[in-house]
């Protein structure tokens, strides 16, 4: 069981996941990393904290040159597109905080192909890290179907083992052609962060915590080596429903 953390309602699970992120941070730079490297999620849950982080105290406080961003997934849509993750974060954060342009590691998705994108964002992965990366944070969302990222129920990059980044063209969730880490990077995270908001994933939550292990892509979230906390607000939590 995942550690759950429930907050009042989407404005106070934005200040709270705020305060969480940028204490471990601090933690995670004060014990001598030279950078905070974080994963970045996408859909519209996260917007919210995104723009909680660009304003004070975070905004000033979080040394965002020692904070490296990566994306868990991108839609293989122009990056002016409104279904861009990356339009979304540099919108409600990136263009607000100053964080270097070096610092950014934005998914290609003006290559030819989504299998072309992919590549070349395991490419550049593979460049920086060299090894499988251990991400400081990955901040991930849920999707009603128990997806996370780009990873859907029964897909087979759910079993992959050996790729850092797939290429999707068929997500139930539009738009069809996407990227996405696969299971591996995600669990060699020294922390996975879920931010669960709404009535509409209650159900989802519900299931996810108390069926076996399977059928949804989030309960497949379990770092080796890390911790995995779910954020919740009120209307996702299904309170007494948990075993
Ligand atoms: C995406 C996301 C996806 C998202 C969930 C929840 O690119 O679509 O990475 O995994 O986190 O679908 O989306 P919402 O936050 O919009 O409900």
């Amino acid at each position: 069981m995942p550690e759950l953390r429930i907050a009042l309602d989407e404005e106070k699970l934005a200040d709270r996941a705020a305060e969480d992120i940028a204490a471990w941070i601090g933690e995670v730079l004060t014990r001598g990393n030279k950078f905070f490297h974080w994963v970045l999620a996408g859909g519209s849950t996260p917007r919210r904290l995104y723009e909680r982080l660009a304003e004070p105290p975070y905004r000033d406080e979080i040394p965002w040159n020692r904070v490296r961003v990566f994306w868990g997934d991108e839609r293989f849509v122009p990056v002016d597109h409104p279904d861009s993750n990356v339009r979304a974060v540099s919108e409600s954060l990136l263009r607000k905080v100053k964080i270097p342009s070096a610092n950014i590691f934005a998914p290609r998705t003006d290559l030819p192909t989504v299998e072309a994108a992919a590549a070349q964002y395991e490419k550049d992965l593979k460049y920086l890290f060299h090894v499988i990366p251990r991400f400081h944070l990955v901040l991930l969302g849920l999707g009603e179907d128990g997806h996370i990222a780009s990873l859907f129920p029964k897909s087979p990059h759910l079993q992959e083992e050996h790729r850092w980044v797939v290429a999707v063209k068929d997500a139930p969730k539009p738009p069809p052609e996407r990227l996405s880490l696969t299971m591996p990077l995600i669990n060699n995270a020294d922390q996975v962060m879920f931010l669960i908001s709404g009535e509409a994933k209650a159900d989802v939550v519900r299931r996810a915590l108390n069926e076996p292990i399977g059928k949804y892509p989030c309960q497949y979230v379990w770092p080796m080596a890390g911790t995995v906390v779910w954020w919740l607000d009120q209307a996702a939590y299904p309170g007494g429903a948990l075993s």
